[in-house]
Formats: C-alpha cells, structure tokens, sequence
C-alpha cells in the first residue's frame, strides 16, 4: 500500500522540499484509520523516515485517529525510544506516552520554539495530535530553523556575526504560583523537586544545562542561560536553536549579548517578522497527526478558543538514514572497513542496532527490510570526522562522551567477536 500524497494550502516550499509534506490514506481507502496507519508506518518506517529527513514535517491526514491511545499505537509503530518530558510547564499524563499540551489558556500565544531546547537533552522527534480542534484559531505553527538563519543572515549580517561571536545570555523565570495560568507555570521548587536553594541550583545546572539561578522574592526564580550560541549546526544545516524572542509574550525575559550588551532593538523586529513570513499554520482536522523533526523545525501556538485539544509524544530516536547506512557500507567495499565518522553517528548505529533495525552477528549484518545479509570485517570509529553536532559538546561533556563512545566500540567489536580495541585511527 502507498500513501498518497497530500497537499494543505497554507503548506511552503523551502529549497526543493515542501513543508510539510502530507500523506493521505491510499486510493480506494479514502476513509483512513489509525490500524491502516499503524500498519502502513511499519512497512514504511525507513521511507517515512528518509521522508522525514528531507522535508522535516510530515502531517498524516485523513486516517481518523480517534483517541489517544489510537494516537499511541501511531507513534509505537515507529519503534523509537519514548522522551519524557522536563520542563517549566505541567503537563498531564494521557496514557504511558502521551501528554497534554501546554496547558495554558487557549487564547495566549506561545512563541516559536524547539521543544525542551533549555534542556540539557532535547527530544529528536516531537509528534501532534488532534483530538478536537479549536473552534477558531488555535492552529500549530511551524518554521524550519535553518530558514531563520539564512533569512537573518542575508537581513542583519552582522548581528549575526556578533551574536556567534559573543554569544548571547537568555533568562527563562519560572512561575510564582504553581499552575498559574501562564505560559511558564511550574514553581522552580515543583520542576525541580526540591524546596532547598542551594540543591536547587545545583539541579537546575545539571538538569536544565543553565549557568545561574537568581531566586527572587516574590517565589519566582530566573534561570541564566550562557553565553550561548543560538546556532548549531545539524545534519549539515545551521539552525537557529534558541530562540531570542521571549517565549511568550507575557515574560519579561531579557536578552543581552555575551558581553552584557544590549541586541540592536531591529534585530528583535526582523528576528519576529522572518518567523512571522517562513511559517506554516497547521489549521487542525480532528485525527489528525503531525511529526516534526524537533532538532530542525521550531513550532508555536496561535491564540485560539476552547476547547482545543492537542496532544503530544515525544521520542528519543537514534537511528541512521538508509542514506547514511549506504555512506558506512561503501566505506566498507572501499577499505574493507566500517567507518562512522562521528561519535553521535556512531551512537545511533549501535542504537539501531539494539532496537533490531539492523541484524548483527560474527559473520554479517542483516538488515531485515531488506533481507540482504552484509559481511561485515570490522568496524572502526575514526575521530577524524567530528560531526557538526558534536561540536556543541564543550570540554567535560566531551570526556565523557568520549566514555561512553568508547564503551560502545567495545559492544559491538564484542558482538564481532573482534577482541581489541577499537583502532582509531582512520584506515585509510
Ligand atoms: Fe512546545
């Protein structure tokens, strides 16, 4: 069965690839359900998934996803790891893997944003569902990141130059009173689990990767992010990662450079109105369900009106792209080895291969979709070919990065029954 491809009106097109791409239930099966869905992702995981990597969202309409559970089973059937949530916001628990959205009233606006992107993990891969839509308004709206750059790159040359520079500091505060009804509205003692100050800070560095905690009299607390560089560089994309603008537009957030200097005000102005003229509103049909890709393409919510149901699951995925498993077989008929050039790279391989994706053993790799079993000699991470991602770990994360890279070359040299260390040296 295929899907057919779809098309939404308010859909862009951002280099060759439409945004986002739509699938619809096949011909002859105009009133699609969530079993054909499930069903049809299983047989099409590594086509949704090189889908996904090309046009960064993809909205799956017309196969009536009736509840969340429904909507679980969806999101199962892509067999990646669950993400929980941490951040300063509630969020409640539908089923094992689904929550609420935000819960703050409808009719605020939520500016653009990566999911979690102040924590230290963020999730890979962030999917939407629609159990009711808002009578009016309410719509998800998304934006690929690395559109942002370039747009800001051609308008403020400069800014952008500094602010890479100098990175820039960004304060989040948290609510005064749990479940406020702002944007924001965790107390710091409720999300970080702990009424103690000095635990807490040390928490909030720990968990919420910031550099400073201010505790302020009235019960709320601001946590100090940076100096930070809002770019990173993924999958050969630079992407505009933290947002400058405040995350709603009721926070008093300030933003400064690195360097305590303040942001030319224009560069707030053109950062808003880029975002305002790359977006697309997702105006919601009920069942319907939307994947982004979290670490390419920020999302926000348009003020609406109740009731507005939209759920969410996160995922954690580690995989490689038939594209990439392609580029690491051809390094093996060039050399005779396996040669993954990063250490993220070379994470989400030994990931693949414990979901069962890939098929190891002494002799060969299988990998089952295709049924093709691969010989298989070695395989050698070189440091060589450090991936764009991974120059955004500094100093003591790196170490124990390195850690654990290394003990995942001894897995899988283990499974090889190769009893040595990983050489890593390129073999070339
Ligand atoms: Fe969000």
């Amino acid at each position: 069965m295929k899907f057919v491809e779809g098309k939404i009106i308010q859909e862009k097109v951002f280099g060759d690839a439409v945004f986002p791409k739509t699938l619809n239930p096949p011909i002859g099966k105009a009133c699609g359900t969530s079993d054909l869905l499930v069903e049809m992702i299983k047989e099409k995981r590594e086509w949704l998934t090189d889908l996904l990597k090309r046009h960064l969202a993809i909205l799956f309409r017309g196969f009536n996803v009736l509840t969340p559970e429904e909507f679980q089973s969806v999101v199962e059937a892509f067999n990646w790891d669950e993400m929980p949530y941490l951040g300063p916001t509630h969020r409640a628990k539908v089923t094992d893997r689904v929550f609420t959205a935000n819960q703050a009233p409808v009719g605020q606006c939520i500016n653009f944003h990566h999911e979690m992107f102040l924590i230290k993990q963020q999730p890979s891969k962030i999917f939407f569902y629609c159990q009711e839509p808002a009578p009016e308004g309410g719509e998800t709206s998304i934006l690929p990141s690395h559109i942002i750059v370039s747009k800001m790159e051609e308008e403020l040359p400069e800014f952008v130059a500094d602010i890479e520079q100098k990175g820039y500091v960004f304060k989040m505060k948290t609510a005064k009173e749990n479940h406020s009804n702002s944007i924001m509205n965790k107390t710091w003692n409720i999300l970080l689990e702990t009424e103690d100050e000095f635990e807490a800070e040390k928490r909030a560095k720990e968990k919420l990767n910031c550099n400073a905690v201010n505790f302020n009299e009235d019960g709320s607390a601001e946590f100090v992010y940076g100096p930070l560089n809002p770019i990173r560089n993924f999958e050969g994309k630079r992407v505009w990662f933290n947002p400058i603008s405040k995350y709603s537009t009721s926070d008093k957030d300030i933003t400064t450079f690195g360097d305590g200097s303040s942001f030319p005000e224009e560069s707030f102005e053109v950062y808003k109105r880029i975002t305002e003229e790359n977006n697309v509103d997702i105006k919601w049909e009920k069942g319907d369900v939307l994947l982004l890709d979290n670490l390419s393409v920020q999302h926000a919510r348009r003020p609406g009106k109740p009731p507005r149901v939209i759920l969410v699951s996160m995922c954690k995925c580690y995989w490689i792209s038939f594209r990439e498993w392609n580029k690491v077989k051809e390094s093996w008929i060039d050399s005779g080895y396996f040669v993954v050039e990063s250490p993220l790279k070379l994470m989400r391989f030994w990931k693949v291969v414990e979901a069962g994706d890939i098929h190891l053993n002494k002799t060969g790799i299988t990998i089952p979709s295709q049924g093709i079993p691969l010989p298989v000699e070695h395989i050698r991470y070189t440091e060589n070919g450090h991936g764009d991602e991974e120059n955004q770990i500094e100093g003591s994360k790196k170490c124990k990065q390195f850690t654990y890279i290394g003990s995942i070359c001894r897995q899988i040299f283990t499974v090889f029954g190769l009893a040595r260390e990983p050489d890593r040296n390129r073999p070339r």
